[in-house]
């Protein structure tokens, strides 16, 4: 038995097949681009009608399932932009119909955290989730994803990315800020924790003062450094509050060696197990809305074909039956 899982909450139609125990088929996407790496709503929208068909068509040939083997069908209901959220809603709603198949809606950040782990092998970890938009430290407590921490302005690789810009490094600057901190040595930024929460937008200022006087590589050493440390500060914080013995890294700035290094540290002298969600998992794709369908619909819960889009569902409006 096998579960078809749509995403489409923001610039990626994706289509995921996963098997009731959790073996991963396929992973099919079509990614919206643009030459700004904007999003317009409308654009978005008619990339996923466009790619639709195609993406799911893909995944079942490549998965060599016929319709009668598929069991289920799970689409994101949330959060994202309406317009993409309305294309994946209603191809799942089509394809229920059409192959008289059950429905479930999910919660797109939820399947972030859960298919991390699957592919880790973790029960229970304190979740460190540093994409471009996202810096969260969430971790399960009292049967909800709850947000124990986040960044209170801009997320770490928006923040990576608009100095770069600056900077002249082009986008994404992740990647290429962590070569040019390899030859660097560490100059001072500004620290700022506050709880479990961080702030960046600061940072970001002073990285582009420090171009006037600094070297480039010498201002990526210390801004990598700087919030690499504060990372490690809140998710140190949140594994002594919640006494997890795990911590999961998800999310793009993840393919940081550095932040690894650091993460890998800081766990090893805590006693806890540490891993990170490999790219293929991290980013928006069909297989984790797939499994978290699955999770769900094994729990008891499904919809009926008037079910709708919720795009603004946060991670800690789900109830975690499964
Ligand atoms: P969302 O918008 O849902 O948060 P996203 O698509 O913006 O997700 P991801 O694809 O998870 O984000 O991550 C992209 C971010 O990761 C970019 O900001 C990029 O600069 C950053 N990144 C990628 N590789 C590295 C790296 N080696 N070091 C640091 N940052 C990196
Ligand atoms: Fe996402």
């Amino acid at each position: 038995m096998y579960c078809l899982g749509i995403e489409s909450t923001a610039h990626t139609f994706g289509c995921g097949i996963v098997s009731f125990d959790g073996k991963i088929l396929v992973n099919e996407r079509a990614v919206y681009t643009s030459p700004d790496k904007g999003m317009i709503p409308e654009e978005v929208r008619k990339h996923h009608l466009e790619n639709a068909d195609k993406v799911i068509n893909n995944a079942m040939q490549k998965a060599k399932l016929s319709w009668k083997e598929i069991s289920l069908i799970s689409f994101s209901q949330g959060p994202g932009l309406s317009p993409s959220l309305i294309v994946g809603k209603n191809k799942a709603i089509e394809l229920a119909k059409e192959h008289d198949k059950p429905i479930i809606g999910i919660n797109h950040c939820v399947a972030h955290l859960t298919i991390g782990n699957l592919v880790s092998g973790f029960k229970d970890p304190v979740y460190l989730y540093v994409s471009g938009v996202n810096t969260q430290i969430v971790a399960l407590q009292n049967k909800r994803f709850r947000v124990f921490g986040e960044t209170l302005d801009i997320g770490l690789g928006n923040a990576l990315d608009k100095f770069g810009r600056n900077a002249g490094l082009g986008f994404p600057a992740g990647p290429k800020m962590e070569e040019l901190a390899k030859k660097g040595k560490y100059v001072e930024f500004p620290y700022s924790v506050k709880g479990m929460d961080v702030s960046f937008s600061g940072m970001v200022n002073k990285a582009q003062q420090l171009l006037k006087t600094e070297k480039i590589e010498d201002v990526c050493c210390g801004f990598q450094e700087t919030a690499f440390a504060m990372l490690c500060e809140i998710a140190e914080r949140a594994l002594a509050y919640t006494g997890k013995k795990e911590l999961l890294l998800i999310g793009g700035v993840a393919a940081n060696k550095r932040l690894n290094e650091m993460l890998g540290m800081m766990c090893e002298a805590r006693g806890i197990k540490y891993k990170i969600v490999p790219m293929e998992y991290t980013g928006d794709q069909g297989v984790m809305i797939s499994w978290q369908g699955l999770l769900e619909f094994k729990a008891g819960r499904k919809d009926n074909l008037e079910v709708d889009i919720r795009p603004y569902e946060r991670t800690d409006d789900v109830d975690v039956i499964w």
